[in-house]
């Protein structure tokens, strides 16, 4: 198959990288001349584990490359994946189509011969019909068929869930569509990943079902863990214990600061926008964002009590900054909530992350440090924000030397009290008796 990728991000790249890894010849798209240039040498303009090697290897084989040219490109593709941002519209929180729907009609301009159009961006119910609309006028000779094929990669480990989903959801409105998308996904029938075919609409809702589904089940948990705390109940055991239940799953259900990231907090924002506009609230969703978007400030103050109340001129120091390890992503991480509450309140703040510092330094005004024992040098509490398997093993002997108070909060629950409080730590940890 040729694949024409209409957008180089992070979906984009992960997806054209494996694409090509299955054996396809895909072309990768982007408007933005420096980083197709840097992607020709190489160079991969985000952190994702082992996309630099897939990329080197399907570039060396031939069978993956970057343009700045969607038009020729398009003109020989049988299939071109719409992989655009949709971000959230300032103002009413709707996503934002601008992109898609600009790709569209370049796509439109350029294809030649039947083409299967596939929206991977994640779009809400209907954009499909919108974009075949837009196909249709811009270019009524076209022979095509727009698909939603909605992508459910997790960052830090998308090539995984890429070559070993769970499922994958096809929807479309064109029985021509069926078999190219077959082919397309072939190699992982091996893997016997099962395709869901449903219609287009059903498929662009599942994408945002399933992140509003995650979201609520984290925000469940770590209501749960705040119960825990009142009630001198420990989350952890809390989560074993309802996950073993084949009904509710154990995945998900770790307490922590809030979630973050690119996806679940634009995700359940464009959901109950959607929503409202039908008429039909989902009110289960409209508290999730709610509870998680108090959550992150209600983490620094959580740090405040540990201090003792009162922050104003100590030190903090913050171990993890991205939204969860293994990425360089900032979006929305608490890590930024946590540290304008603990600034708002007088703190010296201190930080470290093994990747996200560059991203983070265009997000927040501390002083960044080049290891978790620097920041919390002559420190009187520190806070494990994003549980990097860095933080797993610290020198707990050190830290509290360094420190000048030992006050440990750990927002991952990464440690056990029994672990931490023989070193000499105030230790603090989510949904426990000694939160
Ligand atoms: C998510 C979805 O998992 C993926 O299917 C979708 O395509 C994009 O959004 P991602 O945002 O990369 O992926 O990360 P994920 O691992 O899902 O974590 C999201 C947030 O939830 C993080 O802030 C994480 O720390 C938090 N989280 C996750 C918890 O707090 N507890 C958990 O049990 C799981």
């Amino acid at each position: 198959m040729r694949i024409v990728m209409v957008g180089s991000g992070y979906v984009g790249l992960v997806s054209g990288a494996c694409f090509a890894d299955f054996g396809h010849k895909v072309i990768c798209v982007d408007k933005a001349e420096e980083k197709i240039e840097a992607l020709r040498q190489g160079i991969i303009p985000i952190f994702e584990p082992g996309l630099d090697a897939l990329v080197e290897t399907n570039v060396k084989a031939g069978r993956l490359s970057f343009t700045t040219e969607l038009a020729p490109a398009v003109a020989e593709a049988d299939v071109v994946f719409i992989a655009v941002g949709t971000p959230s519209r300032r103002g009413d929180g709707h996503a934002d189509l601008g992109y898609v729907y600009a790709a569209s009609k370049e796509i439109a301009e350029a294809m030649k011969g039947f083409t299967v159009v596939v929206t991977k961006s994640t779009v809400p119910v209907g954009t499909g019909d919108e974009v075949e609309r837009i196909i249709r006028e811009s270019n009524p000779d076209a022979d095509f068929a727009v698909v939603s094929n909605p992508e459910f990669l997790r960052e830090g480990a998308a090539i995984e869930d890429f070559k070993r989903p769970d499922r994958i959801v096809v929807g479309i409105s064109d029985e021509r569509a069926r078999p190219v998308m077959n082919e397309v996904y072939r190699p992982l029938y091996l893997n016997q990943a099962p395709i869901l075919y449903t219609s287009r609409r059903t498929s662009e809702l599942i994408k945002y079902a399933a992140n509003a589904f995650l979201a609520m089940k984290i925000t469940f948990i770590n209501e749960i863990a705040d119960l825990c705390e009142r009630v001198g109940a420990d989350v952890q055991d809390v989560s074993r214990g309802i996950g073993l239940d084949g009904r509710i799953g154990s995945k998900f259900l770790h307490a922590g600061p809030g979630y973050g990231g690119s996806c679940f907090p634009k995700d359940t924002l464009a959901l109950a926008k959607t929503a409202q506009d039908y008429e039909s609230p989902v009110r289960l969703i409209e508290t999730t964002i709610a509870i998680n978007d108090n959550r992150k400030r209600a983490m620094g103050r959580k740090v405040i009590a540990a201090a003792g109340g009162d922050v104003r001129g100590k030190k903090v120091a913050i171990f993890g900054l991205t939204f969860k390890p293994n990425t360089d992503d900032m979006r929305d991480s608490p890590a930024i909530a946590i540290v304008q509450t603990l600034k708002d309140a007088g703190a010296i703040v201190a930080g470290y992350d093994p990747e996200g510092m560059d991203n983070a330094r265009q997000m927040m005004e501390i002083d960044f440090t080049a290891n978790p024992y620097e920041a919390a040098e002559g420190a009187d509490v520190a806070v494990l924000v994003t549980e990097w398997n860095e933080f797993r093993a610290l020198d707990l002997d050190r830290l509290k030397t360094i420190m000048n108070t030992p006050v440990f909060v750990d927002l991952r629950n990464v440690y056990r009290a029994h672990e931490v409080e023989p070193h000499g730590f105030a230790y603090h940890s989510i949904g426990k008796n000694s939160g």
